[in-house]
């Protein structure tokens, strides 16, 4: 039976006799083929989806290991600022180890799915009227001065549950990528997957992708080179304006021949219906990022024909229900009788 990233990857995690080994069975998310999409772009394109971790995110797997360490540390309680996905796994994993979570949020810039989570996982919920940068700072502070642990991203040891991922996606492909396209919000994550492919290749051999990080471009502060002070996206997963993992995040770019670039809402959202509509995988306005990227990539000639391309899907489209429905031309048709719905259905599939 699969139990979880701490009991599969025991070895290449900070892991001593006193971890308390918590899951969730989390991980051992799918390497899905984006047939369609593959077809369209002319590469070879997966999308690892890591919507379909316990909490609908990758957050899982950094928060499983920060929470097991923060108790294994005698902490009572933890905190984060987020802007939806850490706070929800940050409240399951809290439940599951038996400490108390604060999360920290921005007023009004969550997604509805992801507050539903904080709530019945039964997290003290706090909003404050900033973004997620002044929530970040804010919580930093509090951890030095009061007894809660800081499970952000800042704290080394959600990277290294993150970097699992990387594990996986070479485990799955037999070999890494040629590419690895990811949405860059804090930073931490594409820092995560770099430290992952360089460790296993270290290990395995299975050589290493170039990482191509996409920042959304309200929220671009490592694409322009400055802090944004009022980061807009409509995919509020990654309105980061100050990135906590920004030096990292530079050096997972470099060393890897990759690129950091910025993708527009309009492009976030056409990839995000586009890979819902083609290829059946749902993610979240955030995740499509990704996508978005890839296919400017293989315009701009970044990624060439025919190479192997990995998008991550950071977070599970059922998080966001609202902008799936306002993104799209809803048609509902409302019948009330039999014969009128059997006459539509005879009249579509007439046209197939
Ligand atoms: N995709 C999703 C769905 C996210 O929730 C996040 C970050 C990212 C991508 C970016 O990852 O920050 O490691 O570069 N969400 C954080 C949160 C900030 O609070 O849930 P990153």
């Amino acid at each position: 039976m699969y139990e979880g990233l701490l009991k599969q990857y025991k070895e290449y995690l900070p892991i001593t006799e006193n971890t308390p080994m918590i899951s969730l069975a989390e991980g051992n998310t799918p390497l899905i083929p984006l047939h369609s999409l593959s077809k369209e772009l002319g590469i070879n394109l997966y999308g690892k989806y890591e919507g379909l971790n316990p909490t609908g995110s990758f957050k899982d797997r950094g928060m499983v290991m920060a929470v097991a360490k923060a108790v294994e540390e005698g902490a009572k309680a933890i905190v984060c600022a987020s802007t939806g996905n850490t706070s929800a796994a940050a409240a399951a994993y809290a439940t599951r180890a038996g400490v108390k979570a604060y999360v920290v949020i921005p007023d009004g810039k969550i997604a509805m799915g992801k507050l539903a989570q904080a709530i019945i996982y039964g997290a003290d919920i706090i909003s404050i009227p900033g973004n997620f940068d002044e929530a970040l700072k804010a919580v930093r502070d509090i951890a030095k001065t009061e007894a809660v642990a800081l499970v952000n991203s800042v704290n080394p040891y959600r990277l290294e549950g993150q970097k699992t991922a990387a594990f996986e996606v070479c485990e799955q492909l037999g070999q890494a990528p040629d590419v690895l396209a990811i949405p860059v919000g804090n930073a931490g994550n594409i820092s995560a997957y770099w430290k992952g492919f360089k460790e296993w290749h270290d290990l395995k051999g299975t050589s290493l992708p170039r990482m191509h990080g996409f920042e959304a471009e309200g929220a671009a502060a490592i694409v322009k080179g400055e802090a944004i002070d009022q980061p807009e996206t409509i995919a509020t997963a990654i309105r980061i304006g100050n990135p906590a993992s920004w030096t990292l995040a530079e050096a997972a770019r470099d060393e890897s021949n990759g690129h950091i670039d910025a993708v527009t809402d309009e492009e976030i959202l056409n990839a995000y219906r586009k890979v819902a509509a083609q290829d059946g995988v749902f993610v979240e306005p955030g995740s499509a990022a990704s996508l978005a990227g890839v296919i400017q990539h293989v315009k701009s000639g970044k990624i060439k024909p025919g190479e192997t391309v990995v998008a991550v899907f950071t977070g599970n489209g059922l998080k966001d229900p609202d902008t799936a429905i306002n993104a799209t031309d809803v048609k509902i048709s409302k019948m009330s009788d039999l014969e009128e719905m059997r006459m539509h259905l005879r009249n579509g599939v007439s046209e197939l």
